[in-house]
């Protein structure tokens, strides 16, 4: 059975539908004739069976029909394993202290650090704002660069702390040694320091050395947010994850996802690793509500290699490939270690984003200040060959090209 099958139709449609019709006493085919029915009346059915409303209908078919390229997902979604995984939890939709594959455990395990070091969230976007809420009280201010995961400072300005952002070099390297200058300058302001490594929205990293200056370099009290959502794709030997840092007992939280490589960014999970009085800080902040599926769907892909494998593998092919057909019709992009790439276009990319968009590609939005840059996710094998023909399409009119320089 194709991975695609299985995630559309035993997800969700087999276990729970099954169950559902015979107990009702109805046969397939009695479905088959009523859904045939339902569709000559324009009518979809969702997977247990209930009529889709239009205004979903049209919701649905507006989604389905992007090429999903803007938010760097994983085109082949979770791994067969965690399908099956998710699909067992179901049973315990209705309970609270259920079985979680004891997910925090393995969690722990699986990344060399006691129990105690770990803390759970509804995707790392959880996991980000609860380090604000920890430690930007009482006016503090996060150090980071500009352009990378805006959330961080958008999350610090929504709740009154302050935000100082340093630009990225001409290479869009992070520089470290102005984030360390700006750190000590400003210590006793600071809250926490960002360190996106891979940067997003760049897919550029901070070397293992920059990450030991950074660290050995600024007072050693002060918390550093090490975001790693992408840390799975890097292959550049000078990279090191920052874990050791947090074993050490450093001030560091190591922020990670399941929604990359493992392809669930609908579940929501990710989580800290961070010394555990740095965790038991940041529990107070947090819902600690990540749902039975995503627990066991967690547990079941750290277990699934071959399918992250095949993501990376996939990954590395369509980046170098899309990037290089790019270069052949004149446009550099920036070495990515992820997956995504940013193409400058010479030119603002907002309107020619909307000429995507209309083509039924979405690709990134704005990164102030890198707005002729277009931020590109790798989706699948067709939506990569859509975002090359839309590329060649909009960028070819007179129109678009004649506003280069
Ligand atoms: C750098 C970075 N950190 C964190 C996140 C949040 O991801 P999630 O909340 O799905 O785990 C993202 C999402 O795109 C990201 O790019």
């Amino acid at each position: 059975m194709s991975h695609d099958s299985l995630s559309r139709r035993t997800f969700v449609g087999g276990a729970a539908a099954a169950t559902a019709l015979g107990t009702l006493g109805i046969t397939p085919a009695a479905v088959a004739a009523r859904d045939r029915t339902a569709a000559a009346r324009g009518i979809r059915r969702l997977p247990g069976g209930a009529p889709m409303l239009r205004a979903w209908q049209s919701q649905v078919d507006a989604y389905d029909a992007l090429a999903h390229l803007s938010t760097n997902e994983n085109p082949f979604g979770p791994s067969e394993k965690a399908l099956e995984a998710m699909t067992y939890a179901f049973k315990y939709s209705m309970r609270y202290g259920y079985p979680d594959n004891n997910c925090q455990q393995r969690i722990a395990d699986a990344h060399g650090v006691p129990r105690d070091h770990v803390l759970m969230g509804a995707g790392s976007g959880e996991i980000l704002d609860v380090v604000g809420l920890t430690w930007l009280a009482h006016d503090k201010k996060v150090v980071g660069v500009e352009p990378s995961y805006g959330s961080v400072y958008s999350h610090a300005t929504g709740i009154d702390a302050d935000t100082i952002l340093l630009p990225l070099e001409a290479d869009y390297r992070q520089n470290i040694e102005r984030m360390v200058d700006a750190t000590n300058r400003n210590a006793r302001d600071v809250g926490f320091v960002y360190l996106c490594n891979p940067n997003n929205p760049t897919g550029v990293t901070v070397t293992a050395d920059e990450v030991a200056y950074l660290l050995d370099n600024i007072p050693e009290d002060i918390p550093v947010l090490i975001d790693e959502a992408y840390h799975h794709f890097v292959e550049d030997p000078a990279y090191e994850e920052s874990l050791e840092y947090v074993r050490q007992g450093r001030r560091v939280i190591v922020a990670r996802t399941f929604s990359k490589i493992y392809g669930m960014a609908a579940m929501r999970i990710g989580f800290a690793i961070a010394p555990p009085d740095m965790i038991a800080e940041m529990r107070n902040y947090s819902t600690g509500s990540v749902n039975a599926l995503a627990r066991w769907g967690a547990v079941a892909s750290m277990d699934d290699e071959p399918a992250a494998r095949r993501t990376l593998e996939h990954n590395r092919t369509w980046r170098e490939q899309t990037r290089a057909d790019l270069e052949a019709l004149g446009y550099e992009s920036i070495p990515s270690q992820t997956n995504f790439f940013m193409v400058d276009l010479r030119q603002p990319v907002a309107p020619i984003r909307r000429a995507f968009r209309e083509r039924n590609v979405a690709v990134g939005r704005d990164f102030p200040p890198m707005l002729n840059h277009l931020r590109v996710s790798i989706g699948s094998e067709e939506e990569m060959g859509r975002f090359m023909n839309a590329f060649e399409d909009i960028l070819k009119t007179p129109l678009m090209s004649s506003q280069s320089g």
